[in-house]
């Protein structure tokens, strides 16, 4: 039995990566593969109960060292609890946000150092990465719009603002340009287009 691919999913909130995600899982399960869809922060008991800290409104005194921390921690849980011996067992992890959200988040929005998390993120996974990353990039008016369409209270990351928001798509984008394995997907369109295109690419590189 092979090893299975580790495919993650990014992008600021509101950028449709749910809707894909799920698209992927339906699609890949029709193709007889076995699929494992986690999330993060989160996807195990102590993730969990480390997402519930992070996302609470009620922490908003919460330092930035600590906030990059905790990401760090339910990540190192997921990876070598889930993640790792999945994929060793030829499962096909998908993955909602992973250590890019991290890059993206707290070292370019909140200015904590890239290479600082780039080394904590290498830490956390012990080298592990994933196969491919795809970034659904909108804009974050088009962002915004649609999370005020679903109308979801919105969470202790969510209340850092349309600024923030704004410089997270420009951690993304920095890293897209510079990781081969970042494929960078425009989300504006119709779910069904973005999903031939992720198909697509899939297709080609795994
Ligand atoms: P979640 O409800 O999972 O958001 P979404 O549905 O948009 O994925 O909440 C996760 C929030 O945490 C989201 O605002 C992104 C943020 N986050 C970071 O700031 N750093 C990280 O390393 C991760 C994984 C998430």
């Amino acid at each position: 039995m092979g090893r299975g691919c580790f495919i993650t999913f990014e992008g600021i909130d509101g950028c449709g990566k749910s809707t894909q995600i799920n698209m992927l899982k339906d699609y890949l399960g029709k193709e007889a593969r076995e699929v494992l869809l986690v999330r993060e922060p989160g996807g195990t008991v102590i993730g969990e109960k480390i997402r519930e800290i992070l996302l609470s409104k009620k922490n908003d005194n919460m330092a930035p060292l600590t906030e990059l921390l905790l990401f760090e921690a339910a990540r190192a849980q997921i990876t070598s609890e889930v993640i790792i011996p999945s994929i060793e067992k030829g499962i096909t992890v998908l993955c909602d946000r992973f250590y890019d959200s991290t890059y993206a988040y707290q070292g370019y929005a909140r200015a904590m150092g890239r290479e600082r998390v780039e080394l904590l993120n290498d830490i956390a996974t012990g080298s592990f990465a994933p196969d491919l990353t795809f970034i659904l990039d909108i804009t974050v008016d088009e962002a915004l719009a649609r999370r005020k369409g679903r109308g979801e209270a919105e969470d202790r990351m969510e209340a850092m603002g349309i600024e923030f928001q704004r410089k997270v798509r420009e951690g993304y984008l920095e890293l897209a340009a510079k990781e081969e394995r970042v494929r960078l997907i425009d989300a504006a369109r119709p779910a069904e287009e973005i999903h031939k295109d992720i198909i697509e690419i899939i297709k080609e590189k795994l």
